[in-house]
């Protein structure tokens, strides 16, 4: 099974909250999660230590850069989901857990500066596939997007387009909900209403289902 590797240099993209919000919708769906925390400042425990950690969902911390290949192949295994939640930073951890992923997801939220930083993301992807001479499926989310549309990330979407980086498609609204996560821990449905729980909860089923989609589809 799948293991989806969550990696952008720049700080605050909106990684960890990715991760957890695609974590919780594909455990609601039935599958089996294994989270690996490799983020020295351990956002995911942090959220894990809030609340029952939900169903079907495993988190694992402290994972460093001697560890992360063989804990990877250790929970890759049949009906299990791997998704790997990185530092904003470039570095050999970074290098190594993609090596092993089977979809890179980088978010980036739509402005020029994180833009700028977030696509070297996808030079280490450029790297890894060099060096092991194989493809590594990857696309880009927005994150934080604002319910109206700015030019800037209008402008940015285009040139991510013509630069032939795939978009996953809905990007992550900025939503009340989503930063809550780290508040309440456990998973949207769990969560007090937080702003309209509705869309949000619509937004990462359809973000999941997305990813999901892409899984299959670079299989
Ligand atoms: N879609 C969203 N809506 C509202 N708030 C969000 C959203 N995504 C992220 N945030 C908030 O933005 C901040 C940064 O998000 P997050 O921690 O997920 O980013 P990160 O890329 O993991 O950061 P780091 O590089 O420090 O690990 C957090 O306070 C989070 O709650
Ligand atoms: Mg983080």
């Amino acid at each position: 099974m799948p293991t989806i590797v969550i990696a952008s240099p720049k700080g605050g993209a909106g990684k960890s909250t990715t991760a957890i919000v695609l974590a919780t919708e594909l455990a609601h769906a039935g599958a089996r999660v294994t989270l690996l925390d490799c983020d020295p400042n351990r956002s995911l425990s942090l959220w894990a230590g809030r609340a029952a950690v939900p169903h079907r969902i495993e988190v694992l911390s402290d994972i460093g850069e001697a560890e992360i290949v063989r804990t990877i192949k250790r929970h890759d295994q049949d009906g299990q989901i791997v998704i790997v939640d990185l530092e904003g930073v470039a570095s050999r951890l970074v290098s190594r857990a993609i090596s092993q992923a089977d979809l890179v997801i980088t978010p980036m939220r739509a402005t020029t500066l994180d833009a700028t930083v977030g696509v070297r993301a996808l030079q280490l992807i450029q790297e890894e596939e060099e060096a092991l001479d194989r493809r590594i499926p990857h696309a880009v989310v927005f994150t934080m997007t604002k319910a109206i549309r700015s030019k800037q990330h209008s402008g940015i979407e285009a040139s991510l387009r013509d630069q032939g980086v795939a978009l996953l498609e809905p990007p992550l609204m900025e939503r009340a909900a989503f930063s809550a996560l780290f508040e309440f821990g456990g998973d949207l449905r769990n969560m007090p209403p937080q702003g309209n729980m509705d869309a949000a909860i619509r937004n990462a089923e359809d973000f999941a289902r997305a990813v999901y989609a892409r899984m299959t589809e670079d299989a």
